[in-house]
């Protein structure tokens, strides 16, 4: 089944990289017009270049998803250039700190939250009434695996991913019925950067970390991408307010 993203205009935060890159592509693939935007320049200009290389059209902006001016410019340039907002994708994150709860330092946990949740609620604060405007649409935030189940050596990042999944709850509740879906993506274990980092931190063998993965291997940004660039279009229409485990079955054990 086709998802059919033909004449939306979806704006991406966390583009520059991993997840929000590979959705990106999908998304313009599917037809989407693309607001591309990341804190790393260069990371958003090759996913730009990426897009218009494979016939997409996009535009990119510079945006710290923690500072609310930022955010606010954002959103207002996604609607003056592309004709409005249908479509979003909540996706920049970071980790933090990897250590055990009692050795986080404050400063991480608070960019953590700043980041991963702050963010997430500016990015919907401005994007739902652009979204009325446009007649209505989708958001899907990145939450993760880690939003549904505790994870070692994760404890701000753990709370953060809860926090997004109850923000999207909320929104979910408040906006459906005026035509804006909301959902949470759950990836649980996906080949990007950050999984790279996570797994310095473990220090266990690969096959180790393999072996705790129901479907036995690791997920590709790309079926991450598929699973937004659905919950984005009108083949869920109804479907709000979840928030959908993307993870090889990590979180049914
Ligand atoms: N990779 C995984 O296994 C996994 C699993 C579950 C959830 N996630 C979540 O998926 C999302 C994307 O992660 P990824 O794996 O692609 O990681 P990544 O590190 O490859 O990409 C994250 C992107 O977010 C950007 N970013 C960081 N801070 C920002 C800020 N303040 N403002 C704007 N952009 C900022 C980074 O520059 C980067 O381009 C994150 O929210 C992450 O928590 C990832």
């Amino acid at each position: 089944m086709g998802k059919n993203l033909e004449n939306k205009s979806i704006l991406i935060t966390g583009a520059g990289s991993g997840l929000g890159r590979a959705t990106a592509l999908v998304c313009s693939r599917e037809g989407a017009s693309l607001m591309l935007s990341d804190i790393d320049s260069e990371g958003v200009e090759e996913t730009k270049r990426l897009v218009l290389q494979a016939g997409g059209a996009a535009e990119v902006r510079v945006t710290d998803v923690s500072n609310r001016e930022m955010v606010e410019t954002l959103v207002a340039e996604t609607v003056s250039e592309l004709g409005g907002v249908h479509g979003a994708f909540n996706n920049a994150g970071i980790e933090g700190d990897l250590t055990g709860l009692s050795r986080w330092s404050e400063k991480a946990f608070d960019k953590t939250l700043a980041v991963n949740v702050k963010g997430v609620w500016l990015c919907m604060k401005y994007q739902i009434p652009a979204m009325l405007q446009s007649g209505g649409g989708s958001i899907v935030n990145t939450a993760s695996a880690a939003g549904l189940v505790g994870v070692r050596g994760c404890a701000g990042y753990v709370a953060s991913k809860h926090a997004v999944v109850g923000l999207t709850k909320v929104a979910a509740v408040e906006w459906s019925k005026r035509g804006i879906r909301v959902n949470a993506v759950c990836p649980g274990m996906i080949d990007t950067p950050m999984l790279d980092r996570l797994l310095d931190y473990v220090k266990a063998p690969k096959e180790t970390v393999l072996g705790q993965q129901p479907i036995g291997r690791f997920g590709s940004a790309n079926e991450i991408g598929e699973s937004v660039a659905w919950l984005l279009s009108e083949d869920s229409s109804f479907v709000t307010g979840v928030a959908m485990p993307v993870d090889g079955g990590f979180v049914a054990q």
